[in-house]
């Protein structure tokens, strides 16, 4: 049988390194880190097998393991000592993050990444400072204005304490030009902005919400994160962050959301980090532990496709893993 087209010739061992598209390295991946203010050794995080809260007494210990598998950035998330209605904690000089920061830096060189929010440090968990009335008319919940100072103020302090890079993820409209206004005037300039310009008001951030407990007391997110229904809305946000300085791009999640992180690689030049987040992650952990699915090919597998749709960074809670495995 003659067959000019058989793309089965390019499949052998030999030659499919060669004709290979998309490439995973360490260099791609970011590692998320909870550090916690309230335990003096580490606690399990039940919902994602693998990972730690850490007490900041640890925190370095826990970026050197992380780099020894090849990963070098990571994102700090923090659990406060105490919550207030401001989230007051998220810009404390002594906050947990802040203090995390100022070790981790001075004893490696990872390179370090905060995440910028008011959720884990508000005792209502929502993202910014709320409307008086906000608990009987959950639609109003977050007042967008009042907020961006605290979080340029957030962001601020943890470029002080010495973070490379802050990641806002708060979903406020405005939120990434009071950050770049913020760092400019306190003389950060050279401090980047990663922004999560397309966050999706997503059911897979569970598992993180048990894990950094900032889960909303009431009412939920809808009203300032996206909604998983739209597409041309994320060009929308995307465009707006572009315009007020972000540097990096974020979708998030990623693998429900291939779509958005392909149309921002085509759109923007910027470059493209996707977040690959707990639910993606606890879910091939749930099957894997039934022995349904195979953990390590298919948390490899799903980094992969994050790339191939046009990823150029992944934060995920399998980096350690599938560095270590590279
Ligand atoms: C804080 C924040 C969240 C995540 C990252 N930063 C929680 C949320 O928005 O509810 C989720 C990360 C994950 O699920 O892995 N705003």
């Amino acid at each position: 049988m003659n067959h000019p087209n058989r793309p089965r010739r390019l499949r052998t061992d030999g030659i499919r390194p060669l004709v290979s598209e998309t490439t995973l390295d360490a260099s791609d991946l970011i590692a998320p880190v909870f550090i916690d203010a309230t335990t003096d050794e580490r606690v399990p995080i039940e919902t994602m097998p693998g990972h730690e809260r850490v007490p900041v007494e640890q925190a370095v210990e826990r970026v050197q393991e992380i780099r020894e598998t090849g990963v070098e950035a990571i994102i700090v998330f923090g659990v406060p000592e105490s919550k207030d209605s401001e989230g007051s904690r998220a810009w404390a000089d002594d906050g947990v993050v802040q203090k995390a920061v100022r070790r981790i830096t001075a004893e490696t060189d990872a390179y370090v990444i905060t995440d910028v929010c008011m959720c884990e440090y508000a005792d209502h968990g929502h993202c910014g400072l709320l409307e008086d009335d906000a608990r009987q008319d959950p639609v109003l919940t977050v007042r967008n204005d009042e907020t961006l100072d605290a979080l340029a103020r957030t962001a601020v302090s943890h470029a002080a304490a010495g973070a490379d890079m802050v990641a806002p993820s708060a979903m406020m409209d405005g939120m990434v030009g009071a950050i770049r206004e913020g760092l400019d005037d306190a003389g950060h300039t050279e401090v980047p902005i990663m922004s999560y310009a397309a966050k999706y008001e997503s059911a897979f951030y569970g598992p993180f919400r048990d894990a950094a407990d900032g889960a909303p007391a009431f009412g939920d997110r809808r009203h300032y994160q996206m909604d998983p229904a739209n597409a041309r809305e994320a060009m929308r946000e995307v465009t707006l962050d572009v315009e007020e300085g972000a540097d990096v791009l974020m979708v998030k999640p990623a693998l429900p959301y291939l779509d958005i992180v392909r149309d921002v690689r085509e759109r923007f030049d910027q470059p493209v980090a996707a977040y690959n987040v707990s639910g993606e992650y606890a879910m091939l952990h749930a099957a894997s532990e039934q022995g349904w699915l195979d953990l390590e090919a298919t948390a490899y597998e799903s980094l992969l496709s994050i790339k191939r749709a046009g990823a150029d960074l992944i934060l995920t809670y399998f980096a350690e893993d599938v560095a270590g495995a590279l």
